[in-house]
């Protein structure tokens, strides 16, 4: 239909005869002269219609999104517009078609559109007209190509597994699927293919990848959704750093092919344990400092209560100094801070400001001279800055923290956007206890290895062990997660058992996968990427529904299509279901 795209003419294309095809994204009549700014996928090139032109009735009857074909001659535009990439040209018309007329949309379609997200979501097929959404579903495709590529090239196959298979014990809750066949039987979908990619290391294809779908019903979030894509990866004869040098390999391909940028391989590594104490989270954001600092043994003798009792019932005294914030935050300001470290478990924040050689605060009545000396020289304080402190459990008092830190960097633009800082986690715990249950459950899953010399703590002291785990974090993003699993059975059955799994249990859950095992398991281990994380990251935003095509609305609903709606009795009655009231 057309002879070029509207993002192809420049200056020496002028005196050449095109036809272009595209939307109309705007029109102006200038004194008798008709503008449209014909818009396809590829951009927008400015067609002028003169009064005298035959075509003029037509162009003049054109509205928003009209859907356009339009032969004409290239000219050089007299006034240039320097931001557009055809903006030297024009088009004079000669013959114009209109292909399709369109209702008034509801929303600006460009870049900057006022739209509310439920507009943009309900309007879905709209808001993708936008020119920055289809850059992120391009950039997203070539995400999908270098990856694909990049494995290929490497000897990986692509294998699909089940979308209707057996729930896999990923912690979140499962998204059931009754079956017809089978009265109150289920299948569930997969929370990630985990299961099945570790039989096709039993089933000995070595190196296995898949772009693939994977289900969750949890609370969704800016960087959660119901349903996601992971980057799933699996191979065998492997240890951590196999694993480390391809996904290293691969994150340094996808930067260089998406966004021509070159990242520095390797990545730093970082414990568990130091992400958490020094930035209070396990993924942590590592472009600014404000490290959390202890002042457990500065705070053992200062007289506030609140410090006695913490480090009374074996907690921690701990804090991070914001450069410049006295200034920046005040009391009002500080409740805000409180509220936020409260809703990450604190029981509150103290706080001190250091201005005209002064400290003020909260807790400054309980700082005798020489302590606010101690505490001025441990963490260098100097005039202008505030220091806020949560003494509670050590992981209360990290994790406020490290919520803290993350707000007040924000607040005061200490992050440089343009950085990459990818970094590995590593020795993480095998398990994590958890209090509502009273046992220990699968920090990652139950099928991560420890590492050497620890299972011996799977029956004896499941705290003590550690395990063959990583995740790799970008900007304080979690972007992937794996281990090295265990591959003997004997270990399985006691990493079952030390997560309080009845032998019923394990025979009704994973007896195949079980059994699975005792036929020649080769050593494994892989990680998964959440895809749509990483297109995020890529792109410059900090929402999943920037860059999905057709993604669930906080709300979990999708506004466009109106699921999850209520189906007709006799779909129940097949399934033999009732809906309770
Ligand atoms: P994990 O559960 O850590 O590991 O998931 C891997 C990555 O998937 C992404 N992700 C999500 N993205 C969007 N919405 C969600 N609800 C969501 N949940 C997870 C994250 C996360 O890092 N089978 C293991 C991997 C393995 O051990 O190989 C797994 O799924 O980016």
């Amino acid at each position: 239909m057309r002879t070029r795209n509207n993002n192809e003419l420049r200056i020496e294309h002028v005196n050449e005869i095109v036809t272009l095809v595209g939307w109309c994204s705007k029109k102006r009549n200038l004194g008798g002269l008709i503008f449209i700014d014909l818009r396809d996928r590829y951009g927008i090139t400015q067609l002028v219609v003169e009064p005298d032109n035959a075509m003029y009735d037509i162009a003049n009857s054109v509205k928003s999104e009209y859907v356009l074909k339009a032969t004409g001659k290239v000219v050089e535009r007299q006034s240039k517009n320097p931001k557009l990439p055809t903006g030297e040209i024009e088009v004079i018309v000669s013959e114009l078609t209109i292909l399709n007329t369109a209702e008034q949309p509801p929303m600006l379609i460009q870049d900057d559109t006022d739209a509310l997200e439920d507009t943009r979501m309900k309007y879905r097929y709209l808001d993708l007209r936008r020119p920055t959404m289809q850059r992120n579903l391009l950039l997203r495709h070539k995400v999908y190509i270098a990856t694909r590529n990049y494995f290929d090239e490497r000897d990986f196959i692509e294998v699909e597994t089940p979308v209707l298979g057996k729930s896999t014990p990923e912690g979140a809750r499962d998204f059931l699927v009754p079956s017809r066949l089978y009265e109150g039987a289920f299948y569930a979908l997969p929370q990630s293919p985990q299961m099945y990619k570790q039989l096709l290391m039993v089933s000995g294809l070595e190196k296995y990848f898949q772009i693939v779908k994977c289900f969750r019903d949890e609370d969704l979030r800016a960087d959660r959704q119901l349903e996601f894509t992971q980057i799933d990866v699996e191979c065998s004869f492997v240890d951590e750093e196999d694993i480390y040098e391809l996904i290293e390999g691969l994150l340094v391909r996808i930067w260089k092919e998406v966004l021509g940028i070159e990242i520095k391989a390797p990545f730093t590594r970082m414990s568990y344990k130091d992400a958490t104490n020094l930035y209070g989270s396990d993924k942590p954001d590592t472009r600014f400092e404000m490290l959390l600092e202890d002042l457990s043994s500065w705070a053992k003798d200062v007289p506030f209560v609140v410090f006695e009792n913490a480090l009374n019932a074996g907690g921690v005294v701990k804090a991070i100094k914001v450069v410049g914030g006295a200034g920046k935050y005040s009391r009002k300001e500080i409740d805000r801070l409180t509220d936020l470290a409260k809703k990450y478990h604190a029981h509150g924040l103290a706080w001190l400001k250091y201005e005209n050689n002064a400290f003020s605060g909260s807790i400054a009545k309980f700082v005798d001279a020489e302590k606010q000396n101690a505490l001025k020289e441990n963490l260098n304080i100097e005039n202008g800055d505030l220091v806020l402190i949560v003494a509670d459990t050590l992981e209360n008092a990290n994790f406020s923290l490290g919520a803290l830190r993350l707000q007040v960097a924000k607040e005061m633009n200490l992050i440089d956007k343009d950085k990459f800082n990818f970094l590995w986690v590593v020795d993480w715990p095998l398990f994590e206890y958890d209090e509502e249950e009273h046992r220990y459950v699968a920090a990652h899953h139950p099928f991560t290895s420890p590492k050497a010399g620890h299972e011996e703590y799977l029956l004896t002291d499941p705290s003590k062990a550690f395990a063959k785990a990583y995740d790799i974090v970008l900007n304080g993003y979690e972007l992937g997660g794996g281990s090295i699993r265990i591959h003997n059975q004997d270990i399985q059955a006691k990493m079952f058992k030390a997560i309080g799994m009845s032998d019923e249990e394990i025979e009704r859950q994973f007896s195949f996968f079980v059994n699975a095992l005792k036929y020649g398991t080769p050593p494994h281990g892989g990680l998964a990427i959440g895809l749509d994380r990483l297109v995020m990251l890529l792109t410059g935003n900090d929402n999943l529904r920037e860059v999905i095509a057709f993604p669930k609305a906080a709300s979990a609903r999708c506004p466009l299509s109106e699921a999850p709606t209520k189906v007709a009795d006799k779909q129940l009655h097949e399934l033999s279901l009732k809906v309770g009231k």
